[in-house]
């Protein structure tokens, strides 16, 4: 379903969140509220990698799942023209990609929606390109990447961003980022991952890894740029809420960051 700005439950998200309600965002929806526009491990490194592989043009149909803020879609839809679907589950994510939509002048191309990766509302065969950066390891993986497929169009790109293990985890590190930071969050090897894609029907199977950045002072700064990077510390600092979120946060982030790389896996739904 469409999300206009005029939906009670993201108008309501786009009040300031109380104290308790920050401390129980999930670390994604946090970085949201803090102004965080690049929300996945591999940061605009993958997502360039991603769109390379993508053959994007201006008559593709674009969805984009598990949206976030919408920076993936609206770089697209600046990037090529297309038209892209951004659909997320969060009210606070919706929100802000909406608002990110009409501030980047695009909110003509791209369309944002209430919706689960586990039940898109929408046709099969719907799409060209299908792409989900960090969205499929939160939920059912191999239901979620069957999915994907089931809205690509036979010969569509199915292209995805997540998590794995570089380097076998220590029990403590696995249990900080999988039992404390992302609860239920799933994620195996670069094989794990391929073989969820295969089992969903899709082929030609191509991987990219490379470090998990995102978090460190290099990745924070190329992924979000010296101003945003400023105004982002700005509203950590701004309230107490935040600080303690942060404080909470990095110190367990930087237990796991050793061992976690990320992921870009791309296929093709067979003709
Ligand atoms: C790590 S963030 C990635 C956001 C965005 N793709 C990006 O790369 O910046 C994960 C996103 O997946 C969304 N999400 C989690 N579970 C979902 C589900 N079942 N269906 C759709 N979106 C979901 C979250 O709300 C969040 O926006």
């Amino acid at each position: 379903m469409p999300v206009d700005g005029s939906d009670v439950e993201v108008g309501l998200m786009a009040t300031r969140l109380a104290a308790r309600e920050i401390a129980a965002l999930d670390p994604y929806n946090f970085m949201a509220v803090i102004g965080k526009r690049v929300i996945h491990p591999g940061g605009r490194a993958s997502t360039e990698s991603l769109l390379h592989r993508a053959q994007i043009t201006d008559a593709t149909r674009v969805l984009d799942v598990g949206c976030g803020v919408a920076t993936t879609a609206v770089e697209i839809a600046k990037r090529y023209g297309a038209q892209v679907t951004a659909v997320d589950i969060s009210p606070v994510m919706l929100e802000r990609a909406l608002a990110n939509a009409r501030a980047a002048d695009v909110a003509q191309l791209v369309t944002v929606d209430h919706g689960d990766i586990l039940n898109l509302g929408y046709d099969d065969d719907a799409f060209d390109v299908v792409i989900a950066e960090a969205v499929t390891m939160f939920v059912d993986r191999a239901r979620a990447t069957k999915e994907l497929a089931r809205v690509t169009r036979p010969g569509g790109r199915v292209l995805a961003t997540e998590f794995f293990w570089r380097e076998p985890p220590t029990a403590a590190a696995r249990e900080i980022f999988l039992g404390q930071v992302c609860p239920g969050l799933q994620f195996d090897t670069v094989e794990d991952w391929v073989r969820i894609h295969e089992g969903a029907g899709l082929s030609g199977l191509e991987t990219e890894t490379g470090p998990f950045e995102m978090m460190t002072p290099k990745g924070f700064l190329g992924d979000e740029g010296f101003a945003r990077g400023l105004g982002i510390m700005g509203r950590v600092a701004a309230r107490p809420a935040h600080i303690r979120k942060m404080a909470w946060l990095m110190p367990r982030m930087a237990k796991a960051v050793p061992y976690l790389g990320y992921i870009v896996v791309a296929g093709t739904k067979p003709g």
